[in-house]
């Protein structure tokens, strides 16, 4: 098994999160085949590519590699034949995941390590019809995944050790920064903390507190703008002052008790889906997804670049540049 970054990469799925692999490969070289069953899905995967390239321009205006080759086809097989890694992002259905990664591996060399992006499902479930499970591991990824570094590894009962260094040094190969999530948990460790503030955003809109629109201000215009720098325990750091952590925790821990926040997920109603959806397109207005994108995209790069002026945090994880 080699960790180099892979001369060629096969791709199961190829929706959003496919489409942004099948770029962070690409475009830093490996030739790229994607198994998608959607008639559509070339086309989508030319609009992502075609983000992806104008947000790489932006981090390295003058250097970028020689792009490998994107096919998309329509046989598994043929998505396999020749890759020397391969990653799944199939629909977040465990069936599907388990029935589809077993044929992955009965087609695969037992030697090429398969990641999974599933976003929460266990490992251990998923290689459970593989011959070869030792070759697997959740690689969940953030979106958009050619610009987030962030990978979260994280075996199963017979994964072996082997598998996640070979997959972290396949995926540093690519400028990402792998995250060794070591006990198997459900959500791992950067679903967890979102679906925790998520509940809270849906509770607020579903008890008419706020809007989608407010709660999202109260996140960018605040605490997101210093979580690309510090995560929470850093920056509940500099909050406590001068008397630091021990002080921080005696001032607002008690609050946790009292609590703020409610555990329980509110149901998802008719009522309330419709809201946030009503309110969402409110919110986006006459805005595509690709022209979100692109918005996110140009704040990511302006970010990452002045990250990497800092060489602070993900400015030291990059798409390779030529
Ligand atoms: N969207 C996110 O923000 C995000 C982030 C991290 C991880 N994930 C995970 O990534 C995975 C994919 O999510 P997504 O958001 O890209 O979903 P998606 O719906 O955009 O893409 C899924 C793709 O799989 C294809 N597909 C369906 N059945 C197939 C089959 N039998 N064989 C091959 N392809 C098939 C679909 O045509 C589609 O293009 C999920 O496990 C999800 O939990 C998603």
């Amino acid at each position: 098994m080699s960790g180099e970054r892979p001369a060629r990469v096969g791709l199961i799925g190829g929706g959003v999160i496919g489409g942004g692999w099948a770029a962070r490969f690409c475009l830093a070289g490996s030739d790229v085949t994607v198994f998608d069953p959607d008639p559509e899905a070339e086309r989508k995967l030319a609009e992502v590519f075609a983000n992806a390239r104008r947000a790489l321009a932006g981090l390295h205006p003058d250097s970028r590699p020689a792009e490998g080759q994107l096919r998309v086809v329509t046989r598994l097989e043929d998505a396999l034949d020749g890759a020397g890694f391969v990653q799944e992002s199939l629909p977040e259905q465990e069936d599907l995941k388990i029935r589809v990664l077993a044929a992955a591996d009965a087609l695969l060399p037992p030697e090429v390590v398969i990641g999974s992006s599933t976003s929460g499902l266990l490992p251990t479930r998923l290689q459970s019809a593989m011959k070869h499970p030792e070759r697997l591991t959740v690689g969940h990824p953030f979106n958009p995944v050619y610009l987030l570094p962030l990978v979260e590894l994280c075996g199963g009962e017979k994964t072996a050790a082997e598998t996640i260094g070979l997959a972290s040094t396949i995926y540093e190969s690519v400028g990402m920064h792998p995250l060794h999530v070591r006990h198997e948990i459900d959500g791992f460790i950067a679903d967890r903390l979102l679906e925790a503030v998520w509940r809270e955003a849906l509770h607020m809109i579903n008890d008419g507190v706020a809007t989608v629109e407010e709660i999202d201000r109260a996140i960018h215009m605040g605490p997101g703008l210093r979580w690309s720098l510090m995560g929470t325990f850093l920056i509940y750091r500099v909050a406590g002052g001068e008397a630091g952590m021990r002080h921080f925790m005696s001032q607002f821990g008690p609050a946790l008790k009292l609590p703020w926040t409610k555990l329980e997920a509110p149901e998802l109603t008719d009522e309330l889906l419709n809201r946030i959806v009503d309110q969402s397109d409110a919110q986006a207005g006459e805005a595509s997804i690709r022209e979100l994108e692109q918005l996110r995209d140009d704040g990511l790069v302006a970010i990452l670049s002045a990250l990497r002026d800092m060489d602070h945090g993900a400015g030291r994880y990059l798409p390779p540049s030529a």
